[in-house]
């Protein structure tokens, strides 16, 4: 280092050159983008097939990264170069984005310089990688200024600017993207990584370094929390680590993984800033794959109080490889709650795209799994849907439907079973909310529900004759979402505007049942697709009940039952009436599939949960 800088110092004081830090400047675009710089000089710290890294004399100013990608895939300037050498080049600046890509943000590099505009000055120098964590400290909150709105990143309305246009000067000290950026090129050591992910189906991971974290849970993943500023903590401390540059391979990692230090360069790509290490790190530790079961045990003979659980099975169809699996979590770990909300069951031939739509013999084969574990019998209540019309899984024709245990517990008669097509109504039977259809389904013809899961309504009476309305939901998927580190800011959270509308619909209908027996017991339960972060989705629902959670008072960091991207996350809920409110309740979380050691030994990629509530 110090032969290095002596070296630098006295070259620079001699030749008219252009510095790193000036062409990769203060903001997110490079002042030189367009132009061509002369004699760029640097050492080179990391070379890939698809061009080399070199690390520049830093400045005082820490927004103005002296790193930089030198992009070329000609092999005359890949051969000339190696990692070591103090090159000088002149080149054209870039900002490159993939013309696939355009919600990316852009990458600053020197644009396939001639052989002969790479000059090799010296060899044999060393550059020490910045220390994350000591010399560079990421923010813990945000990830852009631009990220306004009372929820912060997940702010509706989203996608109001972009970061290449505004340009603005980087702040590294307060937003995620502006401390990436500032580093953009250079080469850094991540201290005692620890996975908070699964790896993607290219071997790549999110990690935390040793540095100041927020919204850790005890199993070591990011939890989305609610910052001391009443925002949403966007988890900008996590990094994405990419494909070792020499070729070796990354560890299957799990949530909670320790490794050892990685070093390598900065580069945004695919929507992320990541860094790309030297060398695959190893796995130092691994914890325990044995979540805990839920300690919320059902009593049957018990008139007032339920259990239940929340399971989204994932594309569950009559032969899912995950069935026993799923079966045994439902017996063993969910300690067979009295009724059990299901999302994801698919029909009775699975995702053959036939016209089948019936889903008994799905249902069926789950329900004798479960008695093969502990000989717990249910029964089940379901609505098929209209061929096709409800998203997910072509031709699978995903739906919700519940399990029950009919000893303890069963639907209110008197009311007919609804069908695909027809709107429950609730109307006052001498004072007492009366399902027009039992079970049923909220308004599935209202645009808000199209290409989508409707909710599946039930109203039920223990055997003591309490009885409770249930909501299964499984509103739309995020997809069609933009990276977290996309140039949209706020990200684009696809489809929030029907999501919110599906919570509108479903809080109405609570809202009529609510407005016969304002101390009705309703338990509103499912996947929402959404955290509970994202208040504008659920302003209108929790207005009229309270979320388990919540109102359970789970620790924050502990409230999750997905994992995606540098997140743990919640996007399984369960909301109660007040009457319910009012009484014993618990909530709990059981990470069967988020605790594996292999993303694909999950049965599922949510968690089920187990709740408990009193209904006299
Ligand atoms: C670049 O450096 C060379 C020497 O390596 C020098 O001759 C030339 O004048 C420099 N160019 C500029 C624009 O500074
Ligand atoms: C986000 O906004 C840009 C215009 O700034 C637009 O081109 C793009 O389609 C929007 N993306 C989404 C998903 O709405
Ligand atoms: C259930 O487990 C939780 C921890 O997950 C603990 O706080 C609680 O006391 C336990 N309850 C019972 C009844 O054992
Ligand atoms: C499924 O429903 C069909 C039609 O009602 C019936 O013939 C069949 O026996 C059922 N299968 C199971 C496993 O319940």
């Amino acid at each position: 280092m110090l032969k290095s800088t002596v070296w630098l110092c006295a070259l620079l004081s001699t030749v008219h050159a252009t510095l790193v830090t000036d062409v990769q400047g203060t903001a997110f675009q490079s002042p030189s983008a367009g132009k061509s710089v002369s004699n760029v000089t640097g050492i080179v710290t990391a070379k890939t097939s698809e061009g080399f890294y070199i690390s520049g004399t830093p400045s005082s100013d820490v927004r103005a990264s002296n790193g930089l990608f030198i992009f070329s895939e000609t092999s005359t300037v890949l051969n000339k170069v190696a990692v070591g050498d103090v090159v000088s080049i002149t080149g054209t600046v870039s900002e490159f984005r993939s013309s696939s890509d355009p919600d990316d943000l852009t990458a600053t590099e020197i644009d396939s310089p001639t052989a002969a505009n790479v000059v090799v000055l010296s060899t044999g120098n060393t550059v020490t990688p910045v220390k994350l964590g000591t010399d560079r400290v990421p923010p813990t909150q945000a990830l852009s200024a631009l990220d306004v709105g009372p929820d912060g990143w997940l702010s509706v309305p989203n996608n109001q600017s972009r970061v290449d246009t505004v340009n603005a000067a980087l702040v590294p000290a307060d937003y995620g993207l502006d401390f990436w950026a500032s580093l953009e090129g250079q080469l850094v050591t991540v201290p005692s990584p620890l996975s908070v992910a699964f790896p993607n189906e290219f071997g790549e991971f999110w990690v935390v370094g040793d540095w100041p974290v927020t919204g850790l849970n005890s199993r070591g993943g990011l939890s989305i929390t609610i910052g001391p500023d009443n925002i949403p903590d966007a988890n900008p401390e996590a990094v994405i680590i990419g494909a070792p540059i020499d070729g070796t391979t990354n560890p299957v990692v799990s949530l909670g993984v320790t490794l050892s230090d990685i070093t390598g360069v900065v580069q945004y790509q695919f929507g992320f800033y990541y860094i790309l290490p030297l060398t695959a790190p190893k796995v130092l530790t691994t914890p325990t794959t044995t979540a805990p079961p839920t300690n919320i045990t059902a009593d049957i003979t018990d008139i007032c109080i339920v259990t239940f659980g929340d399971y989204n099975v994932d594309n569950f169809g009559p032969t899912a490889t995950q069935l026993p699996v799923v079966a045994s979590h439902i017996a063993t770990d969910m300690l067979s709650p009295d009724i059990v909300f299901l999302q994801e069951i698919q029909d009775n031939d699975g995702a053959t795209d036939d016209g089948v739509v019936s889903s008994n013999v799905t249902l069926s084969n789950l329900v004798s799994a479960i008695a093969a574990v502990n000989g717990v019998t249910y029964d089940f209540v379901v609505i098929d849907p209209v061929n096709d019309a409800d998203g997910g899984e072509p031709g699978g024709n995903i739906r919700q439907a519940y399990l029950y245990r009919s000893q303890k517990i069963n639907l209110v008669p008197g009311s007919p079973a609804g069908t695909a097509t027809e709107t429950i109504a609730v109307s006052s039977s001498s004072g007492v909310p009366k399902l027009s259809l039992n079970p049923g389904r909220i308004d599935p013809s209202n645009a808000a529900w199209e290409d989508s899961r409707k909710p599946l309504v039930a109203e039920w009476q223990t055997n003591g004759g309490a009885t409770l309305f249930t909501v299964n939901l499984h509103l739309e998927s995020k997809d069609g979402s933009s990276s977290t580190e996309g140039n949209s800011r706020p990200p684009v959270n696809s489809p929030v505007a029907k999501r919110t509308s599906q919570v509108e619909l479903v809080t109405d209908f609570v809202q009529s049942v609510l407005d016969i027996d304002s101390k009705a017991n309703i338990l509103v339960a499912g996947d929402c697709n959404e955290y509970l972060e994202t208040r504008s989705v659920f302003a209108s629902l929790t207005a009229v009940m309270f979320e388990m959670d919540e109102l359970a008072d789970v620790d924050p960091v502990e409230r999750y039952t997905y994992v995606f991207d540098q997140n743990s996350e919640q996007l399984d809920h369960a909301f109660v009436s007040t009457a319910l409110s009012n009484r014993q309740n618990a909530i709990q979380h059981i990470h069967v599939n988020n605790w594996m050691a292999n993303i694909n030994n999950r049965a599922s990629d949510h968690d089920p949960s187990v709740g408990k509530i009193r209904l006299c």
